[in-house]
């Protein structure tokens, strides 16, 4: 009897951490990676990567939901704590949140019972950075730079003996004659973007600048953050609904590197290494399903985990999971188990 044949399409946080969840679930299962764009190439790449769902983030109920944020920061925290965790890209950060005109904003429901730290800022607190707040949060967190994470798991993965195809997929369907479930990570897809109405991008750039002093992030009002990742900062942001435009808006820019420098005023030194965009693939709900489709008379087992939004190296391993246990029940009474 031949093996499982499992299909993982994308190469993201989402698709590469389900992929290598499911090599621990389905140990005799072929397992392969389809996608049409790797590492520097992938929205996942363009993240500062912090821990923090927004308190928007929504799964099919509050229950799912919950368990998807819990599940995911025991996921980074267990790398987080290991001897891999600097090749992994995960490390503990910790900062700020700032508002000078919503207190709710400065507040996270998701997490501040989660991490291990998270606080109001003390009267001295809030005036670290210039500008008039009057709420602020310091908290700890998680954060998981993909530009190691990916190629570290997508390593882990080959070494399980996962191959992985460059491939674009116009029709999943087709990959039905092919494998026993395919399962579906690939983020704002744009080729079939006009099939889930729901799915819509919402626009954002970064610059990632050279500040090896700042050691704490803040965020301020108006999509204001500044991140210290392991290779350099990343400040933003914007978020823009229903824009596709993917490439970097000298205004954007200016507007960020403006916001950040009255924010940490030592920025103003710092050296601009890249700017980039990235859609996030927003749906509400994030989309976590089994479907089975017919092709041809033939049934095609799919199990969909896409549109996480801006929230998806937050959430990627809890939906992950999820979507491993979809997988092993859209394939019950399939004989190979
Ligand atoms: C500026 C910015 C900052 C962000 N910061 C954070 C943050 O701090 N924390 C956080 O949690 N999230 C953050 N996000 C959100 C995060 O980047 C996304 O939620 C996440 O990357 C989505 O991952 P994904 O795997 O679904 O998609 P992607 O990384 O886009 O991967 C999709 C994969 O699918 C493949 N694919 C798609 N269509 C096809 C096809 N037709 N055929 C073959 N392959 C296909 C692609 O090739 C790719 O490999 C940020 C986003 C932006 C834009
Ligand atoms: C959170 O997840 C951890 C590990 O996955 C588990 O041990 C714990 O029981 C979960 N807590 C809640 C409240 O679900
Ligand atoms: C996908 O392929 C199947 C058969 O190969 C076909 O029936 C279906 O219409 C195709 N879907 C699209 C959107 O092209
Ligand atoms: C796969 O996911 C994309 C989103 O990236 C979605 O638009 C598409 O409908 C899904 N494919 C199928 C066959 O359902």
């Amino acid at each position: 009897m031949k093996n499982l044949k499992i299909a993982v399409v994308g190469a993201g946080v989402v698709g590469i951490t389900t992929a290598v969840e499911l090599q621990k679930l389905f140990r005799n299962a072929d397992i392969d990676i389809v996608a049409d764009k790797f590492d520097v190439d992938t929205l996942s790449f363009v993240a500062a990567g912090i821990f923090r769902p927004g308190t928007s983030f929504t799964g099919p109920n509050e229950d799912i939901t919950r368990k998807w944020i819990n599940d995911s920061y025991h996921y980074w925290d267990n790398i987080k704590n290991s001897r891999e965790a600097s090749n992994a890209g995960v490390a503990e950060v910790s900062g700020y949140i700032f508002s000078s005109e919503y207190p709710q904003i400065v507040r996270n429901e998701f997490i501040e019972k989660l991490v291990p730290i998270y606080r109001t800022a003390t009267e001295d607190e809030l005036r670290l950075c210039p500008g008039k707040w009057k709420y602020g949060s310091y908290f700890t967190t998680i954060l998981s730079q993909c530009s190691l994470y990916l190629p570290w798991c997508y390593s882990n993965f080959k070494n399980a003996g996962g191959k992985i195809i460059e491939r674009n997929i116009d029709n999943l369907s087709s990959l039905g004659s092919e494998y026993d479930v395919v399962v579906n990570c690939t983020g704002l897809g744009a080729k079939y973007l006009c099939k889930d109405r729901k799915l819509v991008p919402i626009r954002g750039q970064v610059l990632k600048v050279e500040a090896p002093w700042v050691k704490t992030f803040f965020y301020g009002d108006y999509d204001t953050y500044v991140i210290p990742c392991f290779d350099s900062v990343t400040l933003g942001g914007c978020r823009q609904y229903d824009s596709y435009d993917c490439t970097v808006n000298k205004y954007d820019g200016l507007s960020i590197k403006e916001r950040c420098e009255s924010l940490v005023p030592s920025l103003r030194n710092a050296k601009v290494i890249a700017q980039r965009v990235g859609l996030r693939p927003h749906r509400d709900p994030v989309r976590v399903e089994k479907e089975i489709l017919y092709n041809n008379g033939n049934k095609v087992r799919i199990v969909h985990n896409y549109g996480h939004g801006g929230y998806g190296i937050t959430t990627a391993p809890g939906t992950s999971l999820y979507a491993c246990e979809l997988v092993r029940e859209i394939l019950m009474g399939n004989s190979k188990l």
